[in-house]
């Protein structure tokens, strides 16, 4: 039932150029329009909509605070996100005039079950991004987005992530169409880089030896460090927590920026920090945090897109990922992390599919 592969999670890695198809294909057809079936918000009810709130846990999290970006920016609505667990108690402000979207692999995520009620509960509008049909989020929600990522058996989370990136993303370009906050010359854009994106991920995958040689000469840190500015930071987030929950080294991540307010001091001679590079308007501030890192004596692994090599005179090793417009980066930049975290977790001879402590669904708050 694995296919061959060792683990489920490598299976699950590689199955997600198929999944990310199956996700986009059936929701546009050849004039590129976006068909949501079961979300059922109108023009009407957009116009009334004056804040989303995306709210989830872990992996999902990092889905949403992707789609926060994505929606700000095609459909021009302000967007909080939170986590599950701290939602409902710092009595957030959301009424009918409030989108809610939970997003849950699993769609039994109790936490997020619990803030979806209070939402609802307010009078939100409320809307479930989820890989699992008739699950109890996706009942409990007016409008739903399944992820057609196919079973996810691996505890940490990798086509499920990739999915919900790509329902966040179409959920954006439709609510921007509909309001009329985005160009159609743009909206085409985005949705032909979209569909491009299986094969650029096919692609990406065939070259897996360049980071299975870095983990296998990398598995024994004590900390690692994911950098990134922008959409980089949030993937920077999720490459960290596929490391730490898989392979049990401890990993943070943190916004380029922040370096230099304190977990600068972290950095010495032989850490490793994995720096994201992959957007333009952003890539020289990025070079200057890598050197600023380097000049510590830090071992960086930078992630860049195609072309990009400048990234090259500054980390030790440049991982490249096939070029896309800027906004798309996450869901190609986040497998050499996946990646990357798995074979670590081999290396250090880890039960990578199911870790240590940590259930695939968890149930309770
Ligand atoms: C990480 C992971 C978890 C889940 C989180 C939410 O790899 O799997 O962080 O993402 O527990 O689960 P769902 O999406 O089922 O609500």
């Amino acid at each position: 039932e694995k296919g061959g592969y060792e683990y489920f999670m490598l299976k699950e890695i590689y199955e997600q150029p198929k999944a990310i198809k199956e996700t986009l294909s059936p929701r546009v057809d050849k004039e590129n329009h976006i068909v949501l079936d079961d979300i059922k918000l109108t023009k009407e009810d957009l116009e009334k909509i004056n804040k989303v709130m995306i709210v989830a846990c872990g992996t999902a999290y990092h889905a949403g605070l992707v789609g926060r970006y994505a929606i700000e920016k095609f459909a021009k609505i302000p967007v909080e996100t939170d986590v599950a667990s701290e939602f409902r108690y710092r009595d957030p402000f959301v009424d009918e005039n409030t989108l809610f979207i939970a997003i849950s692999q699993s769609g039994e995520t109790a936490d997020t079950l619990a803030a979806l009620r209070e939402a609802k509960a307010k009078g939100a509008r409320v809307m479930a991004v989820t890989n699992v049909v008739g699950s109890r989020i996706s009942r409990e929600a007016d409008d739903v987005f399944y992820t057609w990522a196919g079973p996810e058996i691996a505890v940490a989370s990798t086509k499920a992530y990739t999915t919900q990136l790509i329902a966040m993303y179409l959920i954006a370009l439709n609510m921007g169409i509909k309001k009329g906050t985005i160009s159609k010359e743009k909206y085409n854009t985005v949705l032909n880089e979209l569909k491009a994106l299986p094969q650029k991920a096919e692609k990406l995958l065939e070259n897996k030896q360049l980071i299975q040689e870095l983990a296998d000469k990398q598995f024994n840190n004590q900390n690692v460090f994911y950098i990134g500015r922008g959409i980089d930071d949030h993937v920077g987030r999720e490459g960290s927590l596929k490391l730490k929950e898989i392979s049990y080294i401890h990993s943070e991540a943190i916004a380029a920026g922040e370096l230099k307010h304190g977990t600068i001091a972290l950095i010495e001679e032989g850490t490793l920090v994995v720096a994201l590079a992959t957007q333009d308007h952003l890539y020289d501030k990025m070079l200057s945090n890598i050197q600023e890192v380097r000049a510590r004596g830090a071992y960086v692994i930078a992630v860049a897109k195609e072309g990009n090599e400048e990234a090259e005179k500054a980390a030790d090793v440049v991982i490249y990922i096939p070029d896309t417009i800027d906004e798309l980066t996450p869901v190609l930049s986040v497998i050499p992390l996946q990646v990357f975290a798995y074979y670590v977790a081999v290396a250090r001879g880890t039960d990578v599919d199911k870790p240590k402590n940590l259930a695939k669904s968890v149930t309770v708050e």
